[in-house]
């Protein structure tokens, strides 16, 4: 990106340079998998300038943002396999494996993801990390009964865990953030929080990680496969 006066751009211009190269990526007749976030908002905006068949949204929010623009949003049940899921994300490794859930809509954005053939993740370079989890905390949507059992069994894990308080999920759940867990191996961590009883999805994003990141920075933005 080519700003003037040698001034940096702002993350606003970098998360809409990233939507605007996400938008060449999408092909005209598609149904479309909408992510969730001011990232994908972007993207949103820009969504008539195609030709969508429908549009497969990942949230309530996005939902009402697809629809207000005019574009069909499907049920995944009636739509089979999609060709292509777009979002953002929270942090991003080397690996494209992410922590995602800031906006609390990470089950159906996972559901989403995996029923789609391609992930493109689009974000700013803010989100580039070493490693997932240090700087950003990991959101867990927990069913309500369980709230204080999941706690206790991640603090376990060495997390602190803390309750996003007033917030409820698409899915009537809630989300727990958790601080400090150790996630050197993503992989395994995701599928060992899953398994702790009362979580029902965690928002590590590595055995089901992006295929393609769009990394927007001064310079551009770049695409990692
Ligand atoms: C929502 C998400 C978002 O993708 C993530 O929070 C990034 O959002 P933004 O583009 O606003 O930084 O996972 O659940």
């Amino acid at each position: 990106m080519k700003t003037t006066m040698n001034t940096q751009p702002t993350q606003q211009q970098l998360k809409q340079a990233v939507a605007e190269k996400a938008l060449t990526m999408i092909e005209q007749g598609m149904i479309l998998g909408v992510g969730t976030g001011s990232t994908v908002n972007c993207l949103i905006d820009l969504l008539p300038k195609v030709n969508l068949k429908g549009a497969v949204a990942s949230s309530k929010v996005t939902e009402d943002k697809l629809k207000a623009l005019g574009i069909e949003v499907m049920d995944l049940n009636q739509t089979g396999e999609l060709d292509l899921y777009i979002d953002g994300a929270d942090e991003v490794n080397e690996n494209l494996q992410l922590i995602k859930g800031g906006g609390g809509a990470l089950t159906r954005e996972k559901i989403v993801a995996a029923a789609s053939k391609q992930f493109i993740c689009m974000v700013d370079e803010s989100k580039w990390v070493k490693q997932l989890g240090v700087g950003f905390p990991l959101p867990i949507e927990v069913l309500p009964q369980a709230r204080s059992y999941v706690a206790r069994e991640l603090v376990k894990m060495g997390g602190e865990p803390v309750y996003r308080e007033g917030f409820v999920t698409d899915y009537g759940n809630l989300i727990l953030d958790v601080y400090d867990l150790d996630i050197t191996d993503p992989v395994a961590i995701e599928s060992r929080v899953n398994n702790i009883v009362g979580v029902v999805c965690n928002g590590i994003f590595a055995k089901q990680k992006a295929d393609i990141l769009l990394l927007a920075n001064a310079d551009g933005v770049k695409m990692l496969k």
